[in-house]
């Protein structure tokens, strides 16, 4: 029998101006970017948490410390592919990605289909097995008062 798993991801960055709003290896236009020590972005970074996890093989800060200068304003897709490759090299194959980010303005939704395309090709997948979700927090808390995002 195929053994078949599952992974879960989730993480938050902070929106602070002068930053560029990078979502899914994708920019939005956008006032407000995510601050980090790469160019934190919150989703590529959940996904590349949960290809680890199904394959319970540590998290992205284990792989990709945010102390190595070679990750500073690093494109996180390359963390994405590094994992792929990493569950590859265990035995596993993606068969697909589900994901959710939290983040209350701008609106996303017109770029969903840029956003599924770019982590299709980092997760060697056809565009229709990677879901890509927004939502906001209805104005409540650090996502709904705009001070974050999280995936
Ligand atoms: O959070 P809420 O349920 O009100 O979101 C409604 C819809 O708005 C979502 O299903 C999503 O399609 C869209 N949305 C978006 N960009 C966001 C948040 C939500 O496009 N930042
Ligand atoms: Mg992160």
């Amino acid at each position: 029998m195929t053994e078949f798993r599952t992974g879960t991801g989730w993480d938050v960055h902070r929106l602070t101006p002068g930053r560029r709003l990078i979502l899914g290896g994708v920019e939005i236009p956008s006032a407000f970017g995510l601050d980090g020590h790469s160019d934190a972005d919150v989703l590529a970074h959940a996904i590349t948490d949960a290809l680890l996890g199904a394959a319970a093989l540590g998290d992205i800060g284990q792989h990709f410390p945010d102390d190595d200068p070679r990750w500073a304003g690093a494109g996180s897709l390359q963390f994405v592919r590094h994992a792929v490759r990493l569950l590859g090299e265990a035995g596993y194959s993606v068969v697909h990605v589900d994901s959710t980010v939290l983040l209350e303005r701008p609106k996303l939704k017109e770029y969903r289909e840029a956003i599924r395309r770019e982590l299709a090709g980092a997760l060697g997948l056809a565009a229709d097995r990677v879901s890509v979700k927004f939502k906001t927090a209805e104005k409540l808390g650090p996502v709904g008062e705009g001070r974050s995002a999280e995936a």
